[in-house]
């Protein structure tokens, strides 16, 4: 399949058609949780940057060409790993906050996706018109507080509603490919991949307190897949095809210190629960055996 990859900007994740295998939709299930709320970059955003002014958008063929071969706007051929999620909780895959007109957002109570590709942990990393990790947050603020009581009149269900439902947040591959690795003077870059990686989990661990503070209380975070392998830096890579080790070296420490850091905060978070989603192993795994994986599975950017 011919791909265009001017989109540089963007990482995203093929998920082939036989990964319908893992998705039944044909058997709804039943809900097993009340909503799944989607935070992250373009791994998980279902559209919102349709909205904004940018090139960053996946509105055209052939996106989607396994998703009723629709562009949606979801970087991939098919569906997200969020939208996997949420079919496996039986619920809807939850709809672009951006793309739900504003006086329809109070009837959305199965989760919202708030993702937004080319965005990232740190306000300082975009390219064009996206939305930060800050105002994703400030977004699922107005959710709380304006829309959800609109459908949830008592103060305790709501309290209930949010602490039971499930919090994705699918981000940080910008941080590197989009800030760390683009802009090698500026005062972040000064730091070595260690002191990056503490730098960028505390800035994520700040944000993820305020989500809490809204009331989440059941959290899944990504590490960051290799992003060495995708094709927009394997392509540049001298023998194209290879992954470059180099970058993916670097970024390790983020993953390697992702667990330890979300353990500490379910300690230090009443009630709290995280669960760390270990894409950085699993892309590996694809690599070494796509053949388990189906054929067609292709990492692209
Ligand atoms: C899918 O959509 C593209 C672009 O709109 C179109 O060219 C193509 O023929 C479509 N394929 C199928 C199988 O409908
Ligand atoms: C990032 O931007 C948000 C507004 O969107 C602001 O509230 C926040 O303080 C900013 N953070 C930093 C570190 O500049
Ligand atoms: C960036 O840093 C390198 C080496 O650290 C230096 O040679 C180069 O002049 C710097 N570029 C700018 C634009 O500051």
């Amino acid at each position: 399949m011919e791909i265009s990859l001017r989109k540089l900007w963007v990482i995203s994740i093929l998920i082939i058609q036989q990964f319908a295998f893992l998705v039944d939709a044909s058997h709804s299930r039943k809900k097993i949780v009340p909503a799944l709320y989607v935070f992250g970059d373009s791994t998980v955003d279902a559209g919102n940057n349709n909205n904004l002014k940018t090139l960053a958008k996946a509105n055209k063929f052939p996106y989607g060409i396994d998703f009723n071969n629709c562009s949606t706007g979801r970087f991939s051929n098919g569906k997200t790993i969020a939208d996997i999620i949420a079919i496996r909780l039986g619920l809807p895959m939850p709809p672009p906050y951006l793309g739900v007109p504003k006086s329809q957002r109070h009837q959305v109570v199965t989760g919202l996706n708030y993702a937004s590709g080319s965005c990232g942990i740190l306000n300082s990393t975009r390219s064009g018109d996206c939305l930060s990790l800050d105002k994703q947050i400030e977004y699922f603020t107005l959710s709380v507080d304006n829309d959800l009581p609109r459908s949830i009149h008592s103060k305790t269900k709501l309290r209930h509603y949010l602490a039971n439902s499930i919090y994705l947040l699918s981000i940080g591959s910008n941080d590197y490919m989009l800030n760390y690795f683009k802009y090698p003077n500026e005062t972040n870059n000064k730091l070595n991949p260690e002191k990056y990686a503490d730098y960028l989990l505390e800035q994520l661990t700040s944000r993820i307190k305020r989500i809490y503070d809204l009331g989440a209380r059941k959290f899944v975070v990504s590490r960051i897949g290799q992003i060495g392998c995708t094709p927009t830096v394997s392509i540049r890579t001298p023998y194209s095809q290879k992954c470059n080790e180099d970058m993916n070296q670097k970024v390790k420490p983020y993953s390697d210190k992702l667990p330890g850091k979300l353990q500490e905060l379910q300690t230090q978070l009443p009630h709290s629960l995280f669960v760390n989603l270990d894409n950085y192993n699993f892309a590996h795994k694809i690599r070494n055996s796509p053949e388990k994986f189906g054929k067609r599975l292709t990492l692209i950017s």
